[in-house]
């Protein structure tokens, strides 16, 4: 994997990997607790959890199994049933994820999509961004980082200046490049770089389950071309296209750890396959060629 992703952890001494296991489904379904076991004790021990990620079971599972050399990031979410987000539903969300997780102490701690407040209301005295910061000054948190979608949302929350890390979604894939200004303004910044979400939710994965929507929202013909040209690149290259959407992401020095969304066992089995996997540098210009995607459901 690439030389510039090597990186510890802002605040901590952990280093970081260029892989981070993205646990949203964990839970969702039967079989968990084998899926949890398997996320701990592979090739992959970096992972991705939030407070509200299946109702909070994502990390009650993790938690379970979690030990030693596992680095868990997690995220303060909004209150469920109300959807206030100030300062102090930050602190009873922090308390809850150290709780169901086990530890003291959390390496990264992101505000999640902060739909629900403005940014002047989440950095006002009492507001979400002040908790976090004390998170960090008490050193209960290493880094705090703003995740959510992408667009002037973020951006407005990284020129705050209060964040270590950025994690976006859906944005810089092999067929969306629209988080772009995201990916310059942290590195302005020297911050800590998330990609989420390489194969667009899946419909980069070739899943054919997935073929009609990216970033959880269904596709337009014209973004439905451009996936297909892409498709058939990857044909003409003799490589996976999973495997080329996970490398558009590792590739890129501005990313630090690309998120991967994990489903099942067998899904973490072939992701090692496809972290292997070398793509040639014909296929990365011939992309290139293709000039830039049309806008995707997620701009
Ligand atoms: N706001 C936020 O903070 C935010 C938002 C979005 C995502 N995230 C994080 O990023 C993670 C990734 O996002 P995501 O899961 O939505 O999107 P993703 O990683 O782009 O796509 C995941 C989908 O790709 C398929 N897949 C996974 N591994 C594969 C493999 N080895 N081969 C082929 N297909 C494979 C799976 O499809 P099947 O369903 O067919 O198994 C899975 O549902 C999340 O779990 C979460 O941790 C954070």
């Amino acid at each position: 994997m690439p030389e510039q992703q090597a990186r510890r952890v802002p605040g901590t001494d952990i280093p970081l990997e260029a892989i981070t296991l993205g646990t949203s489904a964990l839970g969702r379904e039967p079989g968990g607790e084998r899926l949890a076991r398997e996320l701990v004790s592979g090739r992959f021990r970096q992972l991705d959890t939030s407070n509200e990620y299946a109702g909070g079971r994502s990390e009650t599972l993790i938690g379970q199994v979690i030990g030693d050399g596992v680095t868990v990031f997690s995220k303060a979410d909004r209150d469920p049933g109300t959807g206030v987000f100030d300062g102090d539903r930050v602190m009873r969300s922090f308390e809850e994820t150290i709780s169901r997780l086990g530890v003291s102490t959390l390496p990264v701690y992101h505000l999640h999509d902060p739909f629900t407040i403005t940014v002047r209301e989440a950095m006002a005295p009492g507001g979400a961004v002040p908790a976090l910061v004390a998170l960090r000054e008490q050193g209960l948190v290493g880094a705090i980082g703003i995740a959510a979608a992408g667009g002037t949302l973020v951006e407005d929350y990284i020129r705050t200046g209060a964040f270590d890390a950025v994690l976006t979604h859906n944005r810089y894939t092999l067929v969306d490049r629209s988080a772009e200004d995201i990916l310059r303004l942290a590195t302005e910044r020297r911050m800590l770089v998330f990609n989420a979400a390489p194969f667009g939710g899946g419909i980069l994965s070739g899943s054919p389950r997935h073929a009609s929507r990216y970033g959880y929202r269904p596709i337009s013909p014209e973004f439905g071309r451009h996936v297909e040209k892409v498709r058939e690149l990857c044909e003409r290259w003799g490589v996976a296209l999973p495997a080329a959407a996970l490398h558009f992401s590792l590739r890129e020095p501005r990313v630090h750890s690309t998120v991967v969304g994990i489903t099942s066992v067998e899904r973490l089995k072939a992701l090692d396959a496809l972290v292997d996997a070398v793509i040639p540098d014909g296929f990365w210009e011939e992309l290139e060629a293709l000039g830039a995607p049309p806008p995707s459901p997620v701009d």
